[in-house]
């Protein structure tokens, strides 16, 4: 059995000089990469009061809620579990023993794969359940659906529900852990926070750059939890798009609002695409599809608007040549597969920190 590692040894450099760690103790400790998590779970964020700041919660229900410490916490949390997926066995034992749910009631690609595979990494057993497999379809409510997986002594629930506020109402009922997947049109703070990890990966920083959110922002709640995270991180946010897919209450959230495509690319240093949620509105919000595409589509030749490092951003799935041409999509300046790469850090990171995990025994096996 591995050596006892006090939770009070911060560093991988203190245990050494400590002569708490052995070479066995070196090499599983590089393996589980749990000393750059130590060191940033911990790390002073204000260096005048020397102040350190915690995951204190117990759900992620949304980035309207969190502050910029814990937002921060997270992007610098998921930059050490990124290593991890480079690994020729890319697996650690951190979450060991937890048991985490997918529940996901409405359809997903990236969302559901990477919060699954991000559980697997740090070595948690996974359930899925969907609604249409699931009893939901013979009238069983959500709470009652949640309540019975509980009783099987689960740990994590991770909801992607239609209805806004569903992880929320959740949250106040249950023991386990909730994180928000995406509810209705109100909140995906997990793709918010991949945002931003890519953003500051891409250009170093956040503070101070343009982000242009383009399309369907009345509908989104990709462009709610990006402007959220992204205002409250120090980023200029302008919102474009057509009036009638603009919140009536835009005015409320601390973005300037482009009155065309042209004034919202020009000095952008993010570009960011959204997709056109015809299964959200109600009725003809958009003459046809064919303008929208003259208008708001972003394709090559628009795009001279933009300064030429602009980086192109989309959430998926991508209604090629609607709202993003194909050429945009996949040329030099798009980091839209990047944003998915991030996706399963900041998830790793997500799981872990809600989780709370000491180092034990157990979990340097
Ligand atoms: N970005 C996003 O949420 O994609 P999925 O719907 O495929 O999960």
């Amino acid at each position: 059995m591995a050596r006892r590692i006090p939770s009070r040894y911060r560093s991988y450099r203190s245990l050494i000089e400590r002569g708490t760690l052995k070479s066995g103790d070196r090499q599983r400790w590089r393996e589980w990469g749990r000393t750059n998590v130590e060191a940033v779970a911990t790390k002073p964020v204000n260096t005048q009061t020397g102040s350190r700041v915690k995951w204190n919660r117990k759900d992620l229900l949304g980035l309207e809620d969190l502050t910029v410490e814990e937002i921060e916490l997270i992007l610098d949390t998921a930059e050490s579990f990124k290593e991890v997926s480079t690994r020729a066995i890319k697996k650690v034992p951190a979450l060991r023993g937890k048991t985490i749910v997918n529940l996901f009631f409405e359809p997903s690609t990236r969302t559901r794969t990477s919060f699954e595979l991000a559980a697997k990494r740090l070595s948690a057993d996974v359930l899925n359940v969907s609604s249409s497999t699931s009893s939901v379809v013979k009238g069983e409510t959500l709470h009652d659906t949640l309540a019975n997986i509980e009783a099987m002594k689960t740990d994590m629930v991770v909801i992607r529900h239609l209805s806004s506020g569903a992880p929320h109402f959740l949250a106040a009922r249950c023991r386990s852990s909730i994180v928000n997947a995406g509810d209705g049109m109100h909140e995906h703070p997990t793709q918010g926070l991949l945002d931003m990890f890519t953003i500051r990966e891409k250009l170093g920083r956040i503070a101070g750059l343009k982000v242009s959110i383009i399309g369907d922002i009345a509908h989104s709640r990709v462009a709610r939890s990006n402007i959220w995270g992204l205002v409250k991180m120090g980023a200029h946010v302008t919102v474009c798009g057509p009036a009638t897919l603009l919140p009536p209450d835009i005015h409320k959230m601390n973005v300037t609002v482009a009155s065309n495509l042209r004034e919202a690319l020009a000095g952008a240093d993010v570009v960011y695409v959204l997709r056109i949620q015809l299964e959200r509105q109600n009725g003809k919000l958009l003459p046809t599809i064919r303008e929208y595409v003259r208008f708001f589509g972003v394709d090559k030749e628009k795009m001279r608007a933009a300064p030429p490092t602009a980086i192109i951003m989309h959430p998926g799935p991508i209604n090629r040549n609607v709202e993003l041409a194909s050429d945009v999509a996949d040329g030099p300046n798009s980091v839209i597969l990047e944003q998915v790469t991030n996706g399963l850090a900041v998830r790793m990171a997500v799981l872990y920190l809600l989780a709370g995990s000491e180092v034990t025994d157990e979990t340097s096996d």
